[in-house]
């Protein structure tokens, strides 16, 4: 029997999305059904448009509200993502930021999981009252995972390496490479014990020269198959195929939120290479790390700090050193949620955001953090930067040239009042305001959204991604 598509919107209003039936989806019945008709495609993006911690675990948290569903497709615990909800304090490193408003939440396939640390934060929102279940939180089971050797091999080279990334330490990036190179497991690995023990003993032909190479212990094979065999059953009930129950759900019409971590300018391939992360961060990834394809994305709202941070190594051109810097990193609590790090911080880069906006397709931005900038008498925003005597508006993608830029600035007046917890543009200071106007006007991208604290409510709203 085929379902009408009244009766699949049916199926899927309750608040758990049942799993694709093979007999809705071998006979065809969404299409056959859909009669052909397009279906409503109204989809939500949120990327960090600078190298991370710009506040996207907030406005995600803010869109999920109009969401039926929140997908992380890229990078792993390497990712923080702060949720303040009146008293209550979230901080979420893996689970999709939707798991805190009983979102179904998927961990796509372009995600690399530590299924320890999965099981911890789990418990972690469990503990503080987050309803977490299979029901609500699918991960891909195409999924590549983390594991101790990935975590030792990160930390091993970076206390060896005389050039340091500054990675968060959990073993992104060489599990990544561990997928790339055709050697990784991945979730559904572990429901096949055989499969999985040869995986391993894989694996460690590969790291056993790494690892003597830097002085680590050989890896004991045995003791984490029976590790992963011994967690198995704590893991594979959220395992599904999640471009299966994407592809429903998107063509039931329903709202999907793309979550991503860290920022654009920490792309492995546009990035500020090789002080990046080791995943594509930018909008496209959402089709690829999901398996929803380029159907995925629909509107792109980057999320932008009023000025810059950064943390780890790697070039930066406004950074500041002075007392505006400090400033920024004491006002702006500018300590990483992962690692406990300093940010670096500096002057807004318009050029740089310039450059995110084309990477990513940005239909809109979010801009955080504006309060940060209350009471500075003179702001700067840099347009571009000095070159070898040239002016150029974008980064350029060797490294050497890239240490080398002199930021071209434009001097502002900033303002006296608060705009901390501001609800309207109209409360806004004009300064503040004419600030927000340039910083359109040189990234080539509206405002959609601003965010005056970490609270949830304290949100001023321009256009609606969702409806635009
Ligand atoms: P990895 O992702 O741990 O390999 O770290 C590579 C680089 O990305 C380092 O500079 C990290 O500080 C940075 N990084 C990774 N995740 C985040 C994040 O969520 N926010 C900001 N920076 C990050």
């Amino acid at each position: 029997m085929l379902y009408k598509p009244t009766r699949v919107r049916r199926r899927l209003r309750g608040q758990s999305i049942p799993s694709p039936t093979a007999e809705c989806l071998s006979k065809g019945g969404w299409i056959l059904a859909a009669g052909g008709k397009a279906y409503e495609m109204a989809n939500v993006t949120v990327i960090g448009a600078q190298w991370g911690d710009e506040g996207k675990g907030k406005l995600v948290d803010w869109l999920s509200n109009r969401a039926d569903v929140v997908v992380r497709f890229q990078g792993g615990h390497n990712a923080g993502h702060t949720l303040v909800v009146g008293d209550q304090t979230y901080k979420l490193s893996l689970l999709p930021s939707g798991v805190v408003q009983g979102k179904l939440s998927i961990i796509g396939n372009g995600v690399v999981v530590d299924p320890w640390h999965l099981l911890s934060e789990i418990e972690t929102l469990r503990g503080q009252g987050v309803a977490i279940s299979p029901d609500l939180l699918v991960l891909a089971d195409n999924a590549c995972l983390i594991l101790p050797i990935h975590r030792d091999l990160d930390q091993a080279r970076e206390a060896a390496a005389s050039n340091k990334i500054g990675t968060t330490g959990r073993g992104i990036g060489p599990a990544y490479e561990d997928k790339v190179g055709r050697r990784a497991v991945r979730v559904a690995d572990l429901e096949d014990p055989e499969a999985l023990a040869a995986k391993l003993d894989r694996l460690n032909a590969h790291h056993a020269p790494l690892r003597s190479g830097l002085g680590l212990p050989a890896m004991d094979v045995a003791a984490l198959l029976a590790e992963l065999q011994a967690m198995a059953p704590k893991i594979l009930p959220y395992a599904r195929p999640a471009w299966l129950l994407l592809d429903e759900v998107v063509k039931a019409g329903r709202r999907v939120l793309f979550e991503g971590a860290q920022g654009a300018l920490l792309d492995v391939d546009h990035g500020t290479y090789p002080y990046v992360t080791s995943s594509n961060t930018v909008a496209g990834q959402a089709a690829a790390g999901s398996g929803l394809g380029p159907r995925g994305p629909g509107y792109v709202l980057g999320i932008v700090k009023a000025y810059t941070t950064r943390v780890g190594e790697g070039p930066f051109p406004t950074e500041l050193h002075d007392e505006v810097g400090k400033h920024l990193g004491e006002v702006g609590r500018e300590v990483g949620t992962v690692t406990g790090r300093s940010r670096r911080c500096g002057w807004f880069d318009a050029a740089l955001v310039r450059q995110s906006v084309a990477l990513n397709g940005i239909s809109g931005i979010a801009l955080t953090k504006l309060d940060v900038l209350d009471g500075l008498p003179q702001l700067r925003i840099c347009t571009g930067y000095r070159l070898n005597g040239a002016e150029i508006g974008h980064m350029p993608a060797g490294l050497s040239a890239q240490s080398r830029l002199e930021p071209i600035y434009e001097e502002m007046e900033g303002w006296s009042e608060t705009t901390q917890g501001a609800r309207t543009w109209k409360t806004l200071p004009g300064n503040a305001v004419k600030y927000v106007r340039r910083i359109e006007e040189l990234i080539g991208a509206p405002v959609a959204l601003l965010s005056t604290s970490p609270q949830r409510d304290d949100t001023i709203l321009m256009r609606d991604p969702f409806q635009s």
